[in-house]
Formats: C-alpha cells, structure tokens, sequence
C-alpha cells in the first residue's frame, strides 16, 4: 500500500508543471507576434543592425523586407550585391534613407582595380548628394602633373595606371584620356567638411574604403504591410 501511495503521489504535480508549462508557453506566444519576431534587427557580427526595408538571407525569413534588399552575412559583415558585385555596408541611416558602401573587393585584394563603373540602373538605389567621382585611369603613356593616386601594382615603366579627384581638372593640365587605355569612375564621398590634405596623404586603398552613400526609396507597399510595420 505505501509503495503504490508513493509510486502515485507524483503523478498531480507533473501533470500540475506540465500545465503551467503549457499555458505559460501559450501566453508567451500569443503576446508576440511570431513574424514581428522573426524580423527583430540583427547583425552579423560586424556593422550596423539589419532592419526593413533590409533582410538577412538565411537569417530571417523574406517577408522581413524587400528582395532589393537582401544581405548576405560574409565573415561576420553585410553584404549587399548591387549590378553582381558584392558590397559591404558600413553603415545605414534609417532617419534619411540612405547607406554607406565600400566595394568588397577592395578588402580583398592586393591590387583592387576595378575594371566596370557603378551602375544603379534597375536599382531601388540612388548617389546621395555628396557623391563626387574618383577616376581610376588604366595603362597610360604619361602621368600628369597633378595630384594623384598612383597604382603600383598596375604600372610598369612605360604604362601608368593612377587615380585622381575632379577629372575634369586633368585637361587644365593638358592631360587627356587618350593617353590611357581605358577608365573608370568610382564613386565617393565627398563632403564640404573633408580635409582634402589628409586626402591627399592618403593611399589608393585607403581612399577606396571610405566609401560612398546611396539612399532609396520603396515604391512597393504591399511589402511594408506584410512586414507588419
Ligand atoms: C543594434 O541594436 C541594439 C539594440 O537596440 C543596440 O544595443 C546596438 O548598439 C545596435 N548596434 C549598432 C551597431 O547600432
Ligand atoms: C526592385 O527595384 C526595381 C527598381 O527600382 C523595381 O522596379 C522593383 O519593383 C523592385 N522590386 C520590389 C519587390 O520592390
Ligand atoms: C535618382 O536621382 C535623380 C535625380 O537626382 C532622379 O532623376 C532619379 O529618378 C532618381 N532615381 C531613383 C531610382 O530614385
Ligand atoms: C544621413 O544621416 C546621417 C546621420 O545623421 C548623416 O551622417 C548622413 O550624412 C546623412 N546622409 C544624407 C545623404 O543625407
Ligand atoms: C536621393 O538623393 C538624390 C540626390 O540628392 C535625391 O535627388 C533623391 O531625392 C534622394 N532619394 C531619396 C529617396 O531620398
Ligand atoms: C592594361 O594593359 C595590360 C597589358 O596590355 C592588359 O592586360 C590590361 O587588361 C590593361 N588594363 C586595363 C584596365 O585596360
Ligand atoms: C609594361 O606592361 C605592358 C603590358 O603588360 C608590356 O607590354 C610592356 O612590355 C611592359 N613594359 C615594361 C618596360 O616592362
Ligand atoms: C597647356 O598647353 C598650352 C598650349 O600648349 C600652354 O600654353 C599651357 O601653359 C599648358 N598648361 C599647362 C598647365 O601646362
Ligand atoms: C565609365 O563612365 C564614363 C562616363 O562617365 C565613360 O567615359 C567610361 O568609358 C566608362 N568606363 C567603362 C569601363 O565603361
Ligand atoms: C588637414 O589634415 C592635415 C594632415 O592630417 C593637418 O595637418 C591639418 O591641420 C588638417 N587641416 C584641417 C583644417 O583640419
Ligand atoms: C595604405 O596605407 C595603409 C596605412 O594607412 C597601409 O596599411 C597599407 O599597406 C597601404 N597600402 C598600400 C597599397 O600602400
């Protein structure tokens, strides 16, 4: 008889803890709801926190933002594609819609050149006011006698490869493009505020991983809906 009392008496407690475990688990539940959740800012380690319109591919489910959007964390840091190549974003400004991006590539490479300019076309993305280009030009003849940027690793003794701000300013020096197999525009920040003398001291590289903003704009609202706010 005692043994039975004994191998009983458990029994209305467990079922006592199962049901407290039960309910509070459903009150839990249904104070939160479950896509609002799944779309709480994160990071991947590195940078800013991810928030709509952006997403995380892998780590949140899509309907957290827009399929323009989509980041993907690499080596703990976002990283937005944009016309196939990868960027990683250094900051976002969710109060004015806009974003800091350097080219990834840049952080990888020993002699980052690149080869293509920026293009947004079919892009939710536009250049911020601030944006001014950077020229990359690419096996020249002759240098000119102007501030620039040497690219070392893309020159020989007879073919330059350089990089200079406000390339209009080249023909004032009686430099043209023709001495120069090709180029490219990178974009860049440049504010009234910049220290053109700690610009100009800079390296190529260094100049490259400032960065330049974009802002955006969502035209499509059913995804702002069905992020539930
Ligand atoms: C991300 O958000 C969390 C929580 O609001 C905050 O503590 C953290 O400082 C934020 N991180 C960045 C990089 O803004
Ligand atoms: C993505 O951006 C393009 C260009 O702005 C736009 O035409 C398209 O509707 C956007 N897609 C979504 C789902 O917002
Ligand atoms: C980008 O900005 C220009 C003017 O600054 C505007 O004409 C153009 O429509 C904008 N593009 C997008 C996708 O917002
Ligand atoms: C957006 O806001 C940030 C922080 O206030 C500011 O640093 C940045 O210059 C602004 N960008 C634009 C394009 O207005
Ligand atoms: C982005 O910046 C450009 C240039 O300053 C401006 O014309 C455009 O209205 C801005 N777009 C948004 C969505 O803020
Ligand atoms: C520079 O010249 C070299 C050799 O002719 C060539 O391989 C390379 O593609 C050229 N670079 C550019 C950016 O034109
Ligand atoms: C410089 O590079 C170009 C293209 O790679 C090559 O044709 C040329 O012979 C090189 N010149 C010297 C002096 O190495
Ligand atoms: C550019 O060339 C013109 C005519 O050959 C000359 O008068 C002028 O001094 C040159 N400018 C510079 C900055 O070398
Ligand atoms: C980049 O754009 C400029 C015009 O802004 C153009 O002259 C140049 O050829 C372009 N470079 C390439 C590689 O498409
Ligand atoms: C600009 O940078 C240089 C070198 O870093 C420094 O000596 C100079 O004081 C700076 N000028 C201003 C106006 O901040
Ligand atoms: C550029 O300067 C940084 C330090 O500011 C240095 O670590 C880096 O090696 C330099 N890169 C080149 C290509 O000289």
């Amino acid at each position: 008889m005692d043994l039975q009392n004994f191998s009983m008496s458990p029994k209305p407690s467990l079922i006592c803890i199962f049901f407290i475990i039960i309910t509070s688990s459903v009150n839990y539940i249904l104070s939160l709801d479950p896509k609002f959740q799944a779309c709480v800012p994160y990071t991947c380690g590195d940078g800013p926190n991810i928030s709509y319109p952006f997403w995380i591919l892998h780590e949140q489910e899509p309907f957290c933002g827009n399929p323009n959007f989509t980041i993907i964390c690499k080596d703990k840091n976002p990283v937005l594609t944009i016309a196939s190549d990868d960027y990683i974003m250094k900051d976002i400004f969710y109060s004015n819609q806009s974003f800091l991006v350097a080219n990834a590539a840049i952080y990888k490479e020993t002699c980052p050149a690149p080869l293509h300019n920026v293009s947004l076309d079919h892009t939710p993305f536009n250049f911020s006011l601030y944006c001014s280009d950077f020229s990359i030009f690419y096996n020249c003849t002759s240098k000119p006698n102007y501030p620039i940027y040497d690219l070392v690793c893309a020159s020989n003794s007879t073919l330059h490869s350089f990089a200079v701000f406000h390339k209009e300013a080249l023909e004032l020096h009686n430099c043209s493009s023709d001495w120069c197999q090709s180029f490219v525009d990178v974009p860049m920040d440049v504010h009234n505020g910049v220290n053109f003398t700690s610009l100009l001291l800079m390296n190529y590289t260094d100049v490259l991983k400032m960065g330049f903003s974009l802002n955006w704009s969502v035209h499509d609202c059913n995804s702002c809906e069905k992020s539930s706010g």
